[in-house]
């Protein structure tokens, strides 16, 4: 662990946002993968990003996502002294499972504890959707949740900024697949409908409402019979070659349910307990073997901690 009064080292987890049925407002918090920061204070006033090891990302703070947000919380706390910022990139960028937010929530987390926890959650996912922003055209806030509450987060409201922690089953896993194929929010975004049929929104509200309820009450069965979508992935599936063979043999391997992780292209599913979860990325996997598409897999405990200082 390294937190010595000056600084701060931290792992920054990945996120699934939206988890179906959930756009924009569920999200949950993985383990174990995520993106590495150091935050360390300096004399020096203002933000200064200092090292980016694993993609090419921008060093100018105001160009870059950590950077952003680190203003946020910076220019509203006004301190006299400033901080560097160190980010080891583990989490694709485009990747779909909170790339930017990781980076967001990260300096805005690390700097709050160098800071003395002045801010409470709520406050940080605020200053980190500023950086969220600037990644992805959007104010949204359902992988920074996650990122920063840890678990299963709802987020109730944007304007004010309203986030619940939702329970988790404690068996709960989820496994994930990333096809390096190129997605970008703001194009998934663009191909959604900006109106919908009412006959879908009632669907799509019962599933949360029930999938909130099967959360709180460890009901695996209602959880899986509310992981559907009727709304966005119809649109967004055709953007991620092989989903529905995906989707199908993941249910087949004993998955409770499989959708699009965020806006792609990486798809999660959840299962009951690490050895489904197992069997699950090895029948995504086969889909994927086929093609000329590379791909990452994953298998995760539901994080139900958050930012984790290492
Ligand atoms: N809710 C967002 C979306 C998550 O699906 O567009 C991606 O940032």
């Amino acid at each position: 662990m390294t937190f010595k009064n000056n600084e701060i080292k931290i792992l920054s987890p990945a996120t699934v946002a939206n988890v179906s049925c959930g756009f924009d407002v569920l999200g949950f918090c993985l383990d174990n993968i995520g993106d590495e920061m150091v935050i360390r204070k300096t004399n020096k006033k203002g933000i200064h990003i200092t090292k980016i090891e694993g993609h090419d990302l921008p060093f100018e703070a105001e160009k870059n996502v950590a950077g952003v947000s680190a203003l946020a919380i910076y220019n509203d706390a006004k301190p006299n002294f400033g901080f560097e910022i160190e980010i080891y990139k583990y989490i694709k960028p485009g990747s779909g499972i909170g790339s930017s937010a990781a980076s967001a929530a990260g300096s805005v987390w690390a700097i709050n504890k160098l800071l003395g926890d002045l801010y409470n959650n709520t406050q940080l996912t605020a200053f980190a959707m500023k950086g969220e922003a600037l990644a992805s055209g959007s104010e949204h806030a359902d992988n920074l949740a996650p990122a920063l509450f840890g678990g299963f987060t709802l987020v109730k409201s944007i304007a004010p900024l309203q986030i619940l922690k939702i329970p988790t089953p404690t068996d709960l896993y989820a496994a994930i697949i990333h096809p390096e194929i190129e997605i970008k929010t703001s194009e998934s975004r663009a191909i959604l409908p900006k109106e919908i049929p009412l006959k879908n929104a009632i669907t799509q509200w019962a599933n949360v409402g029930s999938l909130i309820h099967a959360m709180h009450t460890n009901d695996y069965g209602l959880l899986s019979q509310s992981l559907n979508d009727v709304i966005v992935e119809p649109y967004r599936s055709k953007l991620i070659p092989h989903f529905n063979a995906v989707k199908t043999d993941s249910l087949k391997a004993g998955a409770l349910g499989v959708g699009i992780s965020g806006s792609g292209p990486s798809i999660f599913a959840l299962t009951r307990g690490k050895d489904i979860a197992e069997d699950v990325v090895e029948a995504m996997k086969k889909i994927y073997k086929n093609t000329d598409i590379h791909f990452n897999t994953y298998v995760s405990k539901i994080n139900t901690n958050g930012m984790k200082i290492i």
